[in-house]
């Protein structure tokens, strides 16, 4: 009887301890060492895996990354100034990853994904490491189809694919930003998604590109994830890892999806601090020796797919700034080699005014010429070439040599092309609205005008054609050549409206 009752009443008690013990885990906790600008070592986290995220108090998260024998360098992902010597660092078992889906359109974020909008809680469901392994070779498809960048002298010379990689490169302030923001504002009434990942900026300019797009209505298909200037060299340095598995979701379920970094000559600083606190042997301009992987790795995640595995594509453009146009310095050098291509923003030509400021002589696509639409090649075939040529022949021809009558012409119908080739920014225009143009100068039409009456010309050709010739102009949208009659009738309908506009 009595053990009947003590059963009853020990009951619930043995099983309350029963649940209890259930929960009980065991946890690795180390402790702060030694706190740096952006980094912080830790002890006794035996069990640490590289690149592991570990949580310091306040919410504060670091990511493992020395792994020494009794100690790790950890980069921290928030403001170290909240870290002290002694603190306790737990591990979370869990590498970084970043939400991932359709709730990021149309937003700014930073690397880890939390808004810097004010517009709410990003609502996603998914997310994913920031670091993950390129698409193996055998998953890849070639570049096939083009990305319109809308500017004609890079649509038109140094044309861009879907899934390819160009760099843009030049001097601090030379058109960069502009160049990669045309591209994003190109795509907004066609199927390409884009990614603007700002690293290590000044706020002012991030926020100039997220008006810009927010005015001309590109914000909507457009994720921005910026890590400025100001925020720890840790953010800025996972950022472009983070921007691209924001990227790859898409590219994943067969989207076209283009990403921009702005830049990676701030992200390989932001790398080097990091390197170089956490006391990495420094080599060539004391960039740690992984710096060439670090990009590598980063780049090679752009691709086309298969269409087994769903046939999307990541195009990049990375920015990088050079100094005093120095091309062979170390980060432009690695970059260009894992690139497959550049343009080349030179400074002289800015100065000028000889806007966008493409050096065509030193800007290239490697695989590009493949994925150019037709029509192009049928009407600015070998542009490149006679191009480069004028470009010679016009320095030559300022040392005040008499020319012959072949070389002159030439160099006028050289001066013209220049003129057609400039555009102002914001102002992209359409495959068929290009073609309209290079059409007109490279069959000589502007030959009768001077330089400065072009501009105004080609405008009246442009709106000609689109006015009186619509169903041409969906044909070279379409990717069809142009052939024979629509190469007339585009000829006439040019020659009439140039002819209209010189009365
Ligand atoms: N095609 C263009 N037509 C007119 N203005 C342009 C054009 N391209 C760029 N600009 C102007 O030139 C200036 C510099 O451009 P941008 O900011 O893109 O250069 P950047 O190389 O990205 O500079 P930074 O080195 O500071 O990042 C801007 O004021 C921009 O408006
Ligand atoms: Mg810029």
């Amino acid at each position: 009887m009595l053990h009947d009752m003590l059963d009853d009443l020990f009951a619930p008690l043995s099983q309350a301890l029963e649940n209890r013990l259930t929960t009980l885990t065991v946890q690795e906790t180390g402790t702060v060492t030694h706190v740096g600008q952006g980094i912080a070592y830790v002890s006794g986290l035996p069990g640490v895996q590289a690149e592991e995220l570990v949580r310091f108090p306040d919410g504060l998260f670091g990511m493992a990354y020395n792994l020494d024998a009794d100690e790790i360098g950890v980069i921290l992902l928030g403001d170290s100034t909240a870290v002290m010597a002694g603190a306790e660092v737990r591990r979370t078992e869990r590498v970084v990853d970043v939400p991932v889906g359709h709730a990021l359109l149309g937003r700014v974020v930073d690397a880890t994904g939390q808004p810097l909008d004010h517009k709410g809680r990003v609502r996603t469901v998914e997310r994913r490491p920031i670091e993950r392994p390129a698409p193996a070779i055998m998953d890849r498809a070639p570049v096939t189809v083009p990305l319109q960048t809308g500017l004609k002298v890079v649509d038109a010379l140094i044309p861009i694919g879907r899934g390819q990689r160009e760099l843009i490169l030049g001097d601090r302030q030379t058109g960069k930003t502009a160049i990669a923001l045309d591209t994003i504002l190109n795509q907004r009434d066609g199927d390409v998604l884009c990614v603007y990942c700002a690293i290590g900026q000044r706020s002012a300019a991030v926020a100039k590109v997220i008006a810009d797009l927010h005015a001309y209505g590109a914000l909507d298909t457009c994720i921005v994830v910026v890590a400025s200037g100001e925020d720890p060299p840790g953010l800025q340095f996972i950022t472009p890892y983070a921007a691209t598995t924001m990227a790859e979701y898409f590219m994943e379920q067969g989207r076209d999806v283009l990403i921009v970094y702005d830049d990676l000559t701030r992200h390989a600083r932001a790398y080097r601090e990091l390197s170089l606190l956490l006391r990495r042997p420094p080599g060539r301009e004391a960039y740690p020796g992984d710096i060439f992987y670090i990009h590598s790795r980063l780049l090679e995640r752009s691709t086309h797919l298969r269409p087994e595995h769903g046939g999307g594509s990541l195009t990049a453009l990375p920015i990088v700034e050079t100094q005093v146009q120095n091309l062979s310095a170390y980060i432009p050098t690695n970059l260009i080699s894992i690139a497959d291509g550049q343009l080349y923003l030179s400074p002289e030509l800015f100065q000028k005014g000889l806007l966008p400021a493409v050096d065509v002589g030193k800007s290239v696509s490697r695989v590009g010429g493949k994925t150019q639409l037709p029509a192009y090649r049928s009407v600015a075939g070998d542009l490149r070439l006679s191009y480069a040529q004028f470009e010679e022949l016009e320095t030559f021809s300022r040392f005040g040599t008499r020319l012959d009558e072949r070389t002159r012409q030439t160099i006028e119908r050289g001066r013209r092309v220049r003129e057609v080739l400039k555009q102002p920014q914001y102002a992209t225009l359409s495959a068929a609205d290009q073609i309209a143009s290079l059409h007109a100068v490279v069959e000589g039409l502007f030959d009768v005008l001077t330089p400065d009456e072009v501009s105004v010309a080609e405008q009246a050709v442009r709106r000609a054609v689109s006015e009186r010739l619509p169903d041409i102009c969906t044909r070279i949208e379409a990717g069809e050549p142009l052939e024979g009659a629509g190469h007339d009738a585009l000829l006439r309908v040019a020659r009439e409206a140039i002819e209209m506009r010189v009365e």
